[in-house]
């Protein structure tokens, strides 16, 4: 019996200390569990303090140059799957610290003498970080191009030959042939338009409309290839697009928009937008402007357009007494300072879309001087040029 006591009495003893030795390891259990989650919602605190203080500098700072949501305005695009993928925050600091030599982009670290601390920068960068879930990937979407643009860029440019659904006519071959847009690609397509067939009558694109116009123009097509059918917004857009060729004198374009219009008009308005399209058709500047005015009251565009622009065409009307001119000979002449200015490699894409809009005299000129630049008589292209356009203007 005296052997058992002692243990009897340490009995409630270790019964304590495995009681405190579970309490202990239960603590410790539930701290680590909860540790995580605590620390978490501090730094999701703290991510959410600095981007909302990055983005108030941001905008203050850096949306005049790279865009409110970092889309890129004179600056390149930040907000952007690629960049964002492929570059580390320590990197984007660094960048937004030093600034890059030579560029616009400033210095915004007071080490290098901007006025920002480290903190401020660091909250600029979980602020674009704070894009990056969302942010699309600029490159791809350059690359797809869009075809309503491309609409507004064939409307003025290609439906004079291949019509204005792209079935063809007469002056060039349809290009909504489904089989025959199945049969190339995309950058078949590009060299087409970009080199043209000088020899057969396609005028040489490339030096006259940017890779992104091609590609939008490439986009239309393939548009039609899959039997969409793709139109600009509305009479009103159509109408301010043919305003602005009118600004350019580009008297085929007006009337090939304002046919366009007309389609999509109805009653009075569509009435004016068809006296305009005649007027265009036979160079009545005049009866053009006014039809164009009575469209635009009644409703065919927004209130802020064309004001400027149709003071625009009236001025030119009534300087000199002269007609808008003649088709292609606004970039006869500007081909023509090209070669003032000894660029006869400028003027040749411009003269190439002269000869797709001329006719008559100064289509005839025109040839000449194309012939007269490729046998490097830019002086003899200078004077034929000069001749036409002064008859013009006589
Ligand atoms: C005056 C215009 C301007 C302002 C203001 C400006 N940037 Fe820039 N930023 C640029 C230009 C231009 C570049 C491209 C420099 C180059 O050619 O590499 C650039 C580059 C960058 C880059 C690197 C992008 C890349 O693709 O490598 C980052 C990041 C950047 N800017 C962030 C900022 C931030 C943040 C601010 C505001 C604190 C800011 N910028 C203000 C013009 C500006
Ligand atoms: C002055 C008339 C004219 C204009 C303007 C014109 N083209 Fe053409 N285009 C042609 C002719 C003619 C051909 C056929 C050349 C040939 O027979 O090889 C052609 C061929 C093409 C082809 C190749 C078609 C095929 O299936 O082989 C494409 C693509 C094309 N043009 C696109 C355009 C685009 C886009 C524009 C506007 C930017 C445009 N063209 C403006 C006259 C024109």
């Amino acid at each position: 019996m005296s052997t058992m006591r002692p243990r009897e009495s340490y009995r409630p003893f270790t019964i304590a200390i495995l009681l405190m030795i579970v309490g202990i390891l239960v603590s410790f259990e539930v701290y680590q569990l909860r540790e995580p989650a605590r620390v978490a919602a501090e730094e999701s605190r703290d991510r959410i303090l600095a981007t909302t203080a990055g983005r108030e500098l941001f905008a203050d700072n850096c949306a005049m140059c790279h865009g409110e949501q970092g889309e890129g305005v004179d600056g390149p695009p930040l907000n952007d799957s690629t960049f964002l993928h492929t570059t580390l925050d320590s990197t984007i600091f660094s960048v937004v610290g030093s600034g890059v030599p030579n560029t616009e982009m400033p210095a915004w670290n007071q080490a290098h003498g901007g006025p920002f601390t480290d903190e401020q920068i660091g909250d600029l960068v979980a602020f674009m970080r704070s894009w990056e879930s969302t942010a699309p990937d600029r490159a791809a979407e350059a690359m797809k191009g869009d075809p309503q643009e491309g609409l507004a860029i064939y409307a003025a440019t290609c439906t004079v030959c291949h019509g204005a659904e792209g079935q063809g006519t007469p002056l060039g071959p349809a290009l909504n042939d489904v089989h025959r847009l199945a049969s190339f690609d995309d950058d078949w397509y590009a060299s087409t338009i970009a080199d043209g067939r000088p020899a057969a009558g396609m005028p040489t694109w490339g030096t006259v409309l940017s890779p992104v116009q091609i590609r939008d123009l490439i986009a239309l097509l393939r548009a039609w290839e899959r039997g969409e059918k793709v139109e600009l917004a509305d009479p009103a857009e159509l109408l301010q697009e043919a305003i602005h060729e009118l600004s350019h004198g580009d008297l085929p374009a007006v009337h090939e928009l304002l046919a366009q219009a007309a389609d999509r008009a109805t009653g009075e308005l569509k009435q004016a937008i068809e006296e305009a399209a005649a007027a265009a058709e036979s160079g009545d500047t005049g009866a053009l402007e006014k039809a164009l005015d009575r469209a635009t009251e009644l409703g065919g565009s927004s209130e802020d357009m064309g004001g400027m622009d149709m003071d625009d065409a009236g001025d030119a009307d009534s300087g000199a007494g002269a007609m808008a001119p003649a088709p292609g000979e606004a970039e006869a002449r500007t081909a023509l300072a090209d070669l003032a200015s000894g660029n006869p490699a400028g003027a040749v894409s411009k003269l190439k879309v002269s000869l797709a809009l001329a006719s008559g005299p100064l289509k005839e000129a025109v040839e000449h001087a194309l012939m007269d630049i490729e046998a490097g008589k830019a002086d003899e292209a200078r004077t034929v040029l000069e001749e036409a356009l002064t008859m013009g203007e006589g």
